[in-house]
């Protein structure tokens, strides 16, 4: 049995320019602590810490629109929590690209997701250099502040003042692939560590066959494990999952046709075409360097580009719970992002696989239907078995429509409850934030910074995990574009 709560009642539907507005550049980079009057709510004194937040800041370079908001110059936002106070502040990564394209004011770079250099084909036809935008999460392990992107080398940035030092190998242990994901795992109780938490990190080397670069650092960043993996096919792999034990990986079946990439006519996101006739393989790999024995498995798979968890009920029987599109969505060369037409996309959906290593054999069943994105779970419960997830989803059940609401999912009773901003509010990912000494699974906080179209700001919004009520609103100063993902750390860290 399904039940389904929703505050403010459903069939509200969005205004197509407020959902325009979110994507609007946003220039102002400030520090400053939240006064009295744009704190609505309490604060609770048990919320202590950071989240950081990356997504991109830019949607234009001197005035030229880009093509799509995954080219967008990455901007980091942190929200501080401390003694019922909050923190503010945001700043753009200082890339190279981005240093280079501010100071002469015009596009410098082709983005990957089809942003063009001015001048036509002629002036982008063979040039292969991809700018490095670390638009795409924030993480701090290890005393770093990392801002990632999957094609290139982290940002290392102060965690204080968010200032750029450069790009960073990771004591070397980096500098051979110059690449790592934008979704690293922390597995919060490593058995190959003793029970040590470390972070899970891959990175893809795509060709004609693919190379798949596993990588687990220890709290203070050191280098516990690196090993490659080569699958047959071209790959596009943007998250995975872990278990204790193993890696899982999604390879949908796509092709890629290099050369409109190469004329300068599209950019090289744009020439990966889904096949959804053909089955995605789910490839094993384990996590124990001294084990080779990958194994690969098929499934009828829609494309995906996040996990929410995966566990392992027993040594044959795998379970990773992913969010599966019917089509790649892609934004055709000479059309506006902006523009799009929702109706005509497949919406994600919730599939939970269940992967019988001894068979070969994968069984999926749909858990919801209605379209959402940016899962997230209790993180003591990353690779493990687990009860609740939370997600961001359209305020309306059925087709494809912008992320209005937050979503909880009971995978024992099957209810949901729902949390909506519509008809004016836009969300994004919820980051979840356990309470302190609380044992119950849904005990925390959910962190969303969302996008309040009637005053054309951004507002971060305190939701109780246990049931969506809110607990605070942080109204912020100004808007910060529609954005990607974060993470929370404990430590408070302010500049002013
Ligand atoms: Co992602």
């Amino acid at each position: 049995m399904t039940s389904t709560q929703q505050h403010p009642p459903a069939g509200a539907s969005m205004r197509f320019d407020d959902w325009r507005l979110g994507y609007e550049s946003q220039r102002r980079e400030e520090a400053y602590w939240l006064d009295r009057e744009a704190i609505v709510g309490t604060i609770p004194a048990e919320l202590q810490g950071t989240l950081f937040r990356n997504g991109p800041g830019l949607l234009d370079v001197g005035g030229t629109p880009i093509h799509h908001p995954f080219d967008g110059d990455g901007t980091i936002c942190a929200v501080t929590f401390r003694d019922g106070r909050a923190h503010f502040q945001n700043r753009f990564v200082r890339t190279e690209g981005f240093c280079a394209e501010q100071a002469g004011c015009r596009i410098l770079y082709r983005g990957v997701f089809g942003t063009q250099k001015p001048g036509g084909w002629t002036s982008n036809a063979f040039d292969f250099r991809l700018k490095n935008i670390a638009n795409t999460n924030v993480i701090y392990w290890g005393g770093k502040l990392l801002a990632l992107w999957e094609a290139g080398l982290p940002h290392c940035l102060e965690p204080g003042t968010l200032e750029t030092f450069g790009t960073d190998e990771l004591d070397g242990a980096i500098a051979d692939t110059c690449a790592f994901s934008a979704h690293p795992r922390v597995d919060p109780c490593s058995q190959l560590d003793g029970g040590a938490p470390c972070l899970v990190n891959f990175c893809i080397k795509p060709g004609l066959s693919t190379t798949i670069w596993v990588y687990e650092f220890t709290t203070d960043c050191q280098l516990l494990r690196k090993h490659a993996h080569s699958v047959p096919g071209f790959a596009f792999i943007h998250d995975f999952a872990i278990t204790p034990n193993y890696c899982l990986f999604f390879q949908n079946s796509v092709s890629f046709n290099p050369i409109p990439f190469a004329l300068g006519l599209r950019g090289a996101g744009e020439c990966v075409k889904f096949q959804p006739q053909k089955p995605t393989r789910v490839l094993v790999v384990p996590r124990d360097p001294a084990r080779q024995d990958v194994k690969v498995l098929e499934v009828e798979a829609g494309f995906v580009f996040h996990h929410a968890n995966a566990c392992e009920l027993d040594e044959q029987t795998l379970r990773i719970d992913s969010i599966c599109y019917a089509d790649f969505p892609k934004v055709e060369p000479g059309s506006d992002f902006r523009d799009l037409d929702f109706s005509a996309l497949a919406p994600g959906q919730l599939w939970r696989f269940t992967l019988n290593l001894n068979a070969g054999t994968v069984d999926r069943q749909l858990a919801i239907a209605r379209h959402c994105e940016f899962p997230c779970v209790h993180p003591q419960h990353v690779g493990r078995p687990y009860r609740y997830l939370f997600l961001a989803a359209a305020d309306r059940p059925t087709g494809t429509a912008p992320l209005q609401a937050i979503l909880k999912y009971d995978w024992e009773t099957g209810e949901t409850c729902l949390w909506s901003a519509a008809p004016r509010g836009y969300t994004g990912e919820p980051v979840f934030v356990p309470m302190p000494d609380a044992t119950e699974e849904d005990a925390g906080w959910l962190l969303v910074l969302t996008y309040d179209a009637s005053a054309h700001r951004s507002v971060v919004v305190v939701l109780d995990a246990r049931d969506l009520s809110v607990v605070t609103d942080l109204r912020l100063k100004y808007h910060i574009p529609f954005g990607l993902h974060g993470t929370w750390t404990p430590e408070c860290f302010v500049s002013t």
